[in-house]
């Protein structure tokens, strides 16, 4: 199958019902706690693509049984610190921040080295913002390349609470201490500046001893190393994440509507409808419930021709992480400058995507500012694209793919955008959607 994907015509109007794939980090998370439960735990709607995978394959070899059904998965715990593995492991954590340094959360006591790899994007990226924190309980890590991947973890045998501030707004930062307090004796507190927080909802649910004192700005986490933690099973939501390259699509497209079932809307989470809200946006919830401490919705999105810029309030930066592309691309078509500060996290993600969306955009013709940590852009309601498109040689991030293949369908233009695959990290069944919501093929 070619990798390429050119599109040369926009999107006709739709009127439509969607669901889309279960949430990258909810799955992530179960995958790694199941493992430290007791016997079997089950996930309905877990996300089956690479990044999920790639957590299986590590837990499997790490000794834990995983069966993988038609509508579930099963893993089968084997208690906290319950590892069983040959000498000289290699795990490969592919293209996943989340698992890479989540996973080392949960070796701070191994016994044996274990090797850490990751695909070229990932050894690209920063992992001594996780591994300061756990020398701290006393592993080891060893690294041929400062702070990048390949590295190697040596656990301590006997590991103690520690005290740690998180300070860049990282959820898997925060989380991966909160998976090493697991084999801690003794409370760790966190005071962590506020991110998405999935993993203190689980700890929670699955009644492990985690108390969480909130202010405007910071959480202050205060974790009991569990006795143990009981099987349990999960049904995962849908990605708020994954959503809202539909989300975009819809208020883009002239006479059209969609509503997308079961999204977590975790407020942790949903910058991307606040902000796209605040720029004019028509998104509303129905059928609002709860769920073992996440929120979950069907979100009705809207069309609008009236979008408006934005001066894009800081304090939604850590709830819009992974949604400033898309978002991006709304600034370009909304009347007026948009303004986004203190980003300089996004370019520490699967591409320096700061950057890439200023690129992307510049190339549709739309004009930007870009610092370190900042973007201007100056929005064209009436952008027609002059110039061919093509996009490639961007470390294969799914969400500049996601992005482009979006940009091409609201806004025309001739597009070629390479290497199709990368969706599978995230998001396997984009472009499926995308043809359910056409009607036909791209
Ligand atoms: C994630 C946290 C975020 C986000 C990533 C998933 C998580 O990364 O960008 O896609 O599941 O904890 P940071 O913690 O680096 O902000």
């Amino acid at each position: 199958m070619s990798k390429l994907l050119k599109i040369s015509k926009k999107i006709g109007s739709f009127d439509k019902k969607i669901n889309v794939s279960g949430d990258k980090s909810l799955s992530i998370r179960w995958v790694l706690l199941a493992s430290q439960a007791i016997g079997r735990s089950k996930a309905y709607n877990l996300l089956m693509s690479e990044d999920v995978i790639a957590a299986i394959h590590s837990i499997k070899k790490l000794g834990i049984k995983v069966k993988i059904h038609k509508n579930y998965c099963e893993v089968y715990g084997n208690g906290i610190n319950g590892f069983k593995y040959k000498n000289n492991l290699t795990i490969d954590a592919g293209n996943s921040g989340t698992l890479g340094r989540l996973i080392l959360g949960l070796l701070i006591k191994s016994p044996k080295k274990i090797k850490l790899i990751g695909d070229r994007s990932l050894s690209k990226r920063d992992f001594s913002r996780v591994t300061i924190p756990l020398e701290k309980f006393g592993a080891k890590f060893y690294y041929k390349t400062k702070n990048r991947l390949p590295l190697s973890i040596l656990g301590k045998k006997s590991v103690k609470g520690i005290n740690y501030l998180e300070n860049k707004g990282s959820a898997q930062c925060k989380s991966s201490v909160m998976l090493g307090a697991l084999n801690a004796s003794g409370t760790t507190s966190i005071k962590a500046k506020k991110s998405r927080n999935h993993s203190e909802l689980l700890f929670n649910y699955l009644k492990i001893p985690i108390k969480i004192k909130k202010s405007k700005k910071y959480d202050f986490i205060d974790i009991k190393q569990p006795k143990k933690i009981k099987a349990f099973n999960y049904q995962i939501p849908g990605d708020i994440s994954s959503s809202a390259f539909f989300i975009v699509l819809t208020i883009l497209t002239k006479d059209s509507r969609l509503i997308i079932k079961n999204v977590n809307i975790n407020p942790s989470r949903i910058g991307v409808i606040k902000i796209l809200k605040k720029m004019g946006a028509k998104i509303s919830f129905k059928n609002q419930r709860d769920y073992r401490g996440e929120k979950i919705s069907d979100i009705l999105i809207k069309n609008t021709n009236k979008l408006k810029s934005i001066n894009c309030p800081r304090e939604l930066n850590s709830s819009a992480i992974d949604e400033f592309l898309i978002i991006f691309l709304i600034a370009a078509k909304a009347k007026g400058i948009s303004y986004f500060r203190d980003i300089s996290e996004l370019n520490q993600k699967e591409s320096p995507r700061l950057d890439w969306g200023s690129k992307i955009l510049n190339m549709m013709g739309v004009k930007t500012r870009l610092t370190k940590n900042s973007i201007k852009i100056y929005g064209q309601p009436d952008l027609e694209i002059k110039k061919p498109i093509i996009i490639k040689d961007y470390l294969k991030d799914h969400r500049i793919f996601m992005m482009s293949t979006i940009a091409a369908l609201t806004c025309g233009g001739e597009w070629k955008i390479h290497d199709k695959d990368s969706i599978n990290s995230s998001f396997p069944s984009f472009l499926k959607i995308i043809k359910e919501i056409k009607g036909k093929p791209l």
